[in-house]
């Protein structure tokens, strides 16, 4: 099997690391999986057992600005300093090991405009921004497909990161992960807009990446989960083409609620919701059952994704005051 430095290489192979500009700053959208991208199998390359499709957040996501510095890595966030005991500098540190030479340290100040950590995506954006910031300062000229490789390697969900709109990540099949990138879909839905209902901001109990591994080894539900995406990438693909809304919302909320399905069967039991979580949904049920075309999704963590159409947002936003909406193609 290929060593995750062999990938790596083959994509950079012929690309400047020594000769690097001053000052480098990007921003990447976050993004939220209407088909999730749960379970790995590979968890050193970060490559998942299925594809997974998503929605890119238009301006909601992480700035990243780098410049090189002497004697350490000095990381920023929203302003912060963070220490390097933080777990999120180490993990940076470790994914900038992989580019840089020895000796090389940066000064990085990351601004989210989503959230941290609370299931909202923002390791996602936070490593996509850091990959487009490293692409400027080296001048490497990746294109989308090899940033979207790259940016994979500091979490998984932060290929679909790269680009807006609808993403598609392919799961690929080979071991090296060359064939495990996320792509831009040729569509566009002027009339979708996400609400973002925020419940909780607290620190998800357990990572994603630890919660997806237990799932995976103990939860006997997850046998039957690929075959779910399977059958949900087809609907939601159909949704897309026909502009089918309520096909689009069905399809994402059934596989959202599969994917803590799979948790809940897991050992110890996996459960990210809140009693504010519950109160969401079935508030959520009960709309529909009037008669709105309102669905949501969720992913790590307590909070809640809504998804309707634009011609709804007043009547919507009445019903949850404290409601962030996103359209994601203005
Ligand atoms: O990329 P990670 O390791 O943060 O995993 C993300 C997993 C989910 O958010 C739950 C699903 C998804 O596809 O984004």
């Amino acid at each position: 099997m290929l060593k995750r430095s062999d990938a790596w290489s083959r994509i950079l192979s012929g690309r400047p690391t020594d000769k690097h500009f001053v000052e480098a700053e990007a921003f990447a959208c976050a993004n939220i999986a209407l088909i999730k991208y749960w379970g790995k199998r590979d968890q050193e390359l970060n490559l998942p057992k299925t594809s997974s499709l998503s929605i890119s957040l238009n301006t909601l996501g992480t700035r990243t600005r780098l410049k090189k510095s002497f004697d350490r890595d000095s990381i920023y966030l929203n302003g912060k300093a963070l220490s390097e005991a933080d777990g999120f500098v180490q993990r940076l540190c470790r994914f900038l090991d992989l580019f840089r030479s020895r000796g090389e340290y940066f000064e990085i100040h990351t601004q989210n405009t989503i959230p941290t950590a609370a299931g909202l995506a923002s390791s996602a954006s936070g490593f996509a921004a850091l990959i487009k910031a490293l692409n400027r300062f080296y001048g490497w000229k990746l294109n989308t497909k090899e940033m979207s490789i790259l940016a994979r390697m500091g979490s998984g969900s932060a290929c679909r990161s790269i680009e807006p709109g609808f993403v598609l990540w392919h799961a690929g099949d080979r071991s090296d992960g060359m064939d495990s990138y996320a792509e831009r879909l040729d569509t566009t839905w002027p009339e979708l807009r996400i609400g973002i209902v925020l419940l909780s901001t607290e620190k998800k109990s357990i990572s994603s990446r630890r919660a997806m591994q237990r799932t995976v080894d103990t939860s006997i539900l997850y046998r039957a989960w690929p075959q779910k995406v399977d059958q949900d990438l087809l609907q939601i693909k159909k949704a897309l083409l026909q502009k089918n809304f309520s096909l689009l919302g069905k399809t994402a909320e059934s596989n959202a609620l599969s994917m803590h399905a799979t948790g809940l069967a897991a050992w110890p039991p996996l459960c990210y919701w809140q009693p504010s979580t519950l109160q969401t949904i079935h508030q959520i049920w009960s709309l529909r059952q009037q008669g709105f075309e309102l669905f949501f999704t969720m992913d790590a963590g307590a909070n809640v994704k809504l998804l309707f159409k634009a011609r709804d947002k007043k009547d919507i936003e009445t019903h949850f005051p404290n409601m962030q909406t996103v359209d994601p193609f203005a």
